[in-house]
């Protein structure tokens, strides 16, 4: 059920995530028209109490494209009241008044099923800490999707800081409801947390391994998905450099597959994705930010309902 909020891609079943990945596509067809007035009358608010380079930007320009307004705050924690101590509740109470949606972003878990408990608008996650992050993990199987002709029957790797990522959280979420192996790639400490691997037990429709190198994983893979370690919620940070330094992705690695594989990363990239990817034939990590428009069009037209 798509519902009235979107917190979280473990409240989507398959249904809905075909139907937004059918809706992006024909977005794709009205951003080549030169987009649509489709919410003329509507006024998309982004709040980001984190930093935000393609979340953010593509949310707006998705607006944009679809002939809607956009009021933002790009660092709510310096320039909102937010600073003088208002409190989440207080700023959905009064945001919701000048706007149609809310896309928000927030250090705290969490952060998005409260501000959906208080806003009388459709709040949607941008990513609440370590939880998730559900739009871009719709943009990213709606990337696989397209590049693989499905996803049913796929080897994906999900590879890096996978205690932490909230996107990867979010994708094997939503691979959960298809027929899909995925390889779990993590040095020992930064593994995928039990409570994604049981959701994907109960569904009982994927399959997982774990890996701890990239090397053993990548001669079976279709699609490689590759992350940053979160430097900014390692309890520890001086573990930086022990595990940055664990796992790289280079050309090199990518030819002991004999296959093409898809190279997927929500970005930024800090050093784990070598630069001699870029002109690999499966690398996808700039198509991404152009999916990631299309799939927030059909979110946004969906929230809003005129889809
Ligand atoms: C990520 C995020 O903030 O979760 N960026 C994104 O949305 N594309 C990834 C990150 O910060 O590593």
């Amino acid at each position: 059920m798509l519902g009235k909020h979107l917190t979280g891609i473990r409240q989507l079943d398959r249904d809905d995530i075909e139907r937004v990945i059918g809706l992006a596509r024909e977005m794709d067809v009205v951003v080549k028209r030169g987009g649509s007035r489709l919410l003329s009358d509507k006024v998309l608010a982004t709040l980001f109490y984190e930093p935000s380079t393609r979340t953010r930007l593509s949310f707006e320009t998705a607006m944009l494209r679809l002939g809607g307004q956009v009021v933002s705050v790009a660092d709510m924690l310096k320039t909102s009241s937010a600073w003088k101590g208002e409190t989440l509740k207080d700023t959905i109470l009064t945001v919701d008044n000048y706007s149609d949606v809310i896309v928000m972003r927030h250090s705290e878990a969490g952060a998005a099923e409260e501000a959906a408990s208080y806003s009388h608008v459709p709040v949607l996650n941008a990513g609440d800490g370590v939880n998730e992050h559900p739009t871009q993990a719709l943009l990213d199987l709606f990337t696989m999707n397209e590049a693989c002709g499905g996803l049913d029957g796929l080897n994906i790797t999900l590879c890096g800081d996978l205690k932490h990522t909230r996107s990867t959280n979010s994708i094997a979420l939503g691979l959960s409801n298809y027929k899909v192996h995925i390889q779990f790639v993590s040095p020992e400490e930064l593994r995928v947390t039990d409570g994604i691997k049981e959701v994907i037990d109960g569904k009982g429709r994927a399959t997982y391994e774990e890996f701890d190198d990239i090397r053993k994983a990548v001669g079976d893979t279709d699609v490689l998905y590759i992350t940053r370690v979160q430097k900014e919620r390692l309890a520890n940070p001086d573990d930086y450099d022990k595990f940055s330094g664990s796992y790289q992705v280079n050309r090199a690695i990518l030819d002991l597959s004999d296959k093409t594989v898809r190279v997927l990363h929500h970005l930024p990239r800090v050093g784990e994705l070598s630069e001699d990817v870029d002109d690999y034939p499966g690398a996808m990590y700039f198509v991404q930010p152009y999916n990631g428009v299309l799939v927030r069009m059909a979110l946004l037209a969906l929230y809003m309902e005129r889809a």
